[in-house]
């Protein structure tokens, strides 16, 4: 076997052994095949596609290029959660301690602000102190204690991934379904879970816009998890629009508490509770209604605020922000967005808003970049609501006067108002369930 030949064979349209894809990760991981190399044959994937054999091939050789966390002497059933990344996703930050206090372990391996989507490991940085660069034996202890940690990607954990990762993400390559699903299917298998549930978003902010897209992404996820004796459920959600009224990092950290004390937006709360439900199904195996009525007695019970605070003191983070918010870092100017007309939001260019809160500071425009955990966007006005010229429809949190008032501009035209009321569409657009 050499790489020009299977390049060329992918690019033929020829399926690739497990051997022959498992030759070409390790060796693009171990430095023997160049990026140039590398590059081509993902170009080829992306025209070609890959079957499901070759995708799960692909997921397991990039997984097993690290270390895959043995969690077997952790008692309970280890259960994480993934989303596909969207726009003021805080979900994670609210759902793995909630889901803790109903006595699932959720081991959480989380990543960075990736194109217009945020972080989870940004969000939680914002909280002064936080440390996500926990080592294997500080995670298995929180997880261990509290039943909850959450970090991020080491060079231990699917080197393969990051590299390549790095590589797609400047030739064009990444948006591939085999190379998404195999992507983020070796990282949370290398994590040494039972079991795992998917967020898979679709709409105008997500990475698979059309649900078509989305679904074949979702059964492609299954079916390598499946291949490797996981289970594994997938909710496809909506992301037409902001979830929650938050984007930023330090703001994102505010609105999961106040969704935690009892104040929480309906579609975060929906979203929230809907992937819960699948998480104590598969880690407790208790019906849909018991889980349901299990997650809103630990929310309302404050246990699950309980658990968000026992985890930000386990991982050096300054639990006082629970109590007091103001503690959190606080933007210099807030500037808000007024509507240049009236009528109802029918569409929210929820991509465009993305970008505006990464050239805001919250996400990286170059991998070197550093965010500002301060800044971010506080939406009054969402799809469906009724707004007349000069209502606020947003509030921009800026430490920059000039590009705050340039972003608000910019934020106003994310807005299309129109006579007629939308539909309220329901946020959960379909279940899928491994078997
Ligand atoms: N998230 C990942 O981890 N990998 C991808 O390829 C896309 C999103």
């Amino acid at each position: 076997v050499n790489p020009y030949e299977l390049i060329r064979a992918k690019r033929d349209g020829r399926e690739l052994s497990a051997v022959e894809v498992e030759y070409l990760v390790s060796g693009f991981a171990g430095g023997t095949i160049p990026d140039y190399q590398l590059a081509a044959f993902l170009m080829a994937v992306c025209f070609r596609g890959m079957s499901a054999r070759e995708t799960t091939a692909l997921a397991l050789a990039m997984m097993n290029s690290g270390k895959v966390f043995d969690l077997s002497d952790v008692p309970g059933a280890k259960i994480d959660k993934h989303s596909t990344g969207g726009v003021g996703d805080k979900v994670s930050l609210l759902l793995a301690p909630l889901v803790a206090a109903c006595g699932v372990r959720v081991p959480m391996v989380s990543g960075r602000g990736l194109g217009h989507t945020g972080g989870t490991l940004d969000k939680l940085e914002a909280v002064p102190g936080f440390r996500t660069d926990l080592k294997p034996a500080e995670f298995r202890r929180c997880l261990r204690r509290l039943g909850v940690a959450m970090m991020g990607q080491t060079g231990e954990l699917a080197p393969a991934d990051k590299k390549m990762y790095a590589l797609r993400d400047v030739t064009a390559t990444v948006e591939s379904i085999p190379l998404i699903a195999a992507s983020i299917m070796s990282k949370k298998l290398a994590e040494g879970i039972d079991g795992l549930v998917l967020d898979v978003k679709t709409g105008n902010g997500a990475f698979m816009a059309k649900p078509a897209d989305a679904r074949c992404l979702a059964r492609t996820m299954i079916g390598i998890g499946k291949g490797m004796g996981k289970r594994v459920t997938v909710l496809i959600t909506r992301m037409d629009q902001p979830l929650g009224n938050a984007v930023g990092n330090a703001v994102e950290v505010v609105e999961t508490v106040a969704a935690l004390r009892g104040e929480c937006p309906e579609d975060l709360r929906a979203v929230a509770l809907a992937l819960g439900q699948e998480m104590l199904r598969l880690g407790l195996g208790t019906t849909a209604a018991e889980a349901r009525a299990r997650l809103a007695r630990a929310w309302q019970d404050g246990s699950a605020l309980d658990r968000f605070r026992q985890m930000v003191r386990a991982q050096g983070g300054d639990e006082r922000i629970v109590d007091d918010l103001s503690r959190l870092p606080q933007a210099g100017f807030r500037v808000p967005v007024k509507s240049r007309g009236a009528g109802y939001v029918r569409v929210m260019d929820t991509l465009r808003i993305g970008l505006l809160a990464v050239r805001l500071g919250a996400g990286r425009q170059r991998l070197e970049d550093r965010v500002d955990p301060a800044v971010g966007l506080w939406f009054r006005k969402k799809l469906g609501d009724r707004v007349g010229r000069g209502d606020v429809l947003a509030e921009v949190l800026a430490n920059r006067r000039e590009p705050g008032r340039q972003i608000a501009a910019e934020l106003a035209d994310c807005y299309t108002l129109g006579r007629e009321r939308p539909a309220r569409r329901n946020v959960i657009v379909e279940r899928i369930a491994g078997t």
